[in-house]
């Protein structure tokens, strides 16, 4: 039997490969992917996995496939979990999910494997993705079923096994990463009441400590994809690392807070996206300027709704898809650009502009420029107002007025 596992090189999936080849006397085959997270060592990943006893090592970059297909639908629908979190770990299940499936079918192999506990969303995500694209394939989910109860049984288990144990000792968080952003949970943090210590934010400066000068940034857009950065074309992957690097510099994209999981717990979490914060409000800016009043409306109910599938796991939803192929109806109008200045922590939008704006300088002006049309507004009112006078006569008439 031959197993494929998702892989970070963290103790959980470094323990997997040992526990999944003694339990299933299988082939261990890894699976890495490169999303963007800071720390990833190729090298040292693949040294690691064959020492811990993997047949093979597969890393693969998926950044801009990542930000293609998933950051940019994503941002297309303005999309925030609870208002709040922009979905990087959960976008990035669908992008891993489906390339192992790939590469399972190219292998040969029986069973997808993956590192996440039975408390979490990320082990519906990986096995909805997995069921819905491959139903054949069977899944294990070696932290579900191995039965260690404690930390130190699988320390314990880890060093009988010669796995390699430099991990975490000193760090007492839970950490996910990728362009998108960083989600950390654990330690101080299991208490909603603590303030994150500063060791928790690992991507941005302290708003306090960061720069007094101001900087400001200019966003272009095309078709809802942002192209450039102060007049300078970047590449997808460059365009997020540097808003990334320039947020974090000023502190912005910080959010913390208690989510709902959808495993029915209540989870407190910090997330660092200084990229998703900046690209999300540039977006949002930019949509309320060149969208229609219903459609612009429309959006922000989609939004929420499109980002519950997301976090949800539904990645591959017939729903999701068919709310995709809607918002990709509205982005031939999202071109322009939007000027915002990061300042220790926050982000303001100080002006935008494009050629599909519906902004009317006739009809907005108050001074001489001014062309609407005031004395049609005395009957919209009138008619506007109608069913309230209505109300208030039958009131009337029952009170004996
Ligand atoms: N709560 C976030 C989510 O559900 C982050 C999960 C972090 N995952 C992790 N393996 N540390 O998307
Ligand atoms: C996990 O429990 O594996 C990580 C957290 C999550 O999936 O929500």
């Amino acid at each position: 039997e031959s197993i494929l596992l998702a892989y970070s090189g963290g103790l959980d999936t470094s323990v997997s490969i040992k526990w999944l080849q003694e339990k299933y006397g299988a082939e261990i085959i890894t699976f890495t992917a490169d999303l963007g997270q800071d720390d990833i060592e190729p090298e040292k990943l693949k040294q690691k996995a064959y020492n811990t006893g993997a047949s093979k090592v597969i890393i693969a970059d998926l950044k801009e496939k990542f930000i293609e297909n998933q950051i940019f639908a994503a941002l297309q629908a303005e999309a925030r979990y609870e208002n709040k979190y922009p979905l990087a770990t959960a976008l990035a299940r669908p992008v891993i999910a489906e390339e192992m499936v790939k590469v399972a079918k190219e292998l040969d192999i029986d069973a997808l494997a993956h590192g996440c506990t039975g408390k979490g969303n990320d082990q519906v995500r990986f096995e909805t993705a997995f069921s819905a694209l491959a139903p054949e394939l069977e899944i294990i989910a070696p932290l579900r079923d191995w039965g260690f109860t404690t930390r130190e049984e699988e320390l314990e288990y880890a060093q009988k096994h010669d796995i390699p144990v430099k991990v975490t000792k000193e760090s007492p968080y839970s950490i996910d990463e990728n362009l998108w952003g960083i989600s950390v949970e654990c330690g101080p943090l299991e208490d909603p009441w603590n303030e994150p210590p500063a060791d928790a934010y690992q991507w941005t400066n302290d708003p306090e400590k960061a720069p007094e000068k101001p900087c400001i940034l200019e966003i272009k857009f095309e078709e809802g994809v942002p192209v450039a950065i102060d007049g300078e074309e970047y590449s997808s992957v460059e365009l997020v690392e540097k808003l990334n690097e320039l947020g974090g510099k000023h502190g912005v994209g910080r959010v913390d807070m208690v989510e709902n999981r959808l495993v029915g717990i209540k989870s407190r979490e910090i997330y660092e996206a200084p990229a998703a914060e900046i690209l999300l409000k540039a977006h949002k800016n930019l949509s309320e300027m060149v969208l229609d009043r219903e459609s612009s409306h429309f959006l922000d109910r989609v939004s929420p709704k499109y980002s519950e599938l997301v976090y949800n796991g539904l990645w591959h939803s017939p729903l999701r898809q068919a709310l995709q192929n809607f918002l990709a109806s509205f982005q031939p109008q999202l071109v322009g650009t939007v000027r915002m200045k990061l300042h220790k922590g926050s982000i303001t939008v100080t002006g935008r502009k494009s050629s599909k704006s519906l902004y009317d300088l006739g009809l907005a002006s108050y001074d001489e420029k001014d062309n609407f049309d005031h004395s049609a507004a005395a009957g919209f009112i009138k008619l506007w107002s109608l069913p309230l006078q209505v109300v208030k006569q039958q009131e009337n008439e029952e009170n004996g007025e």
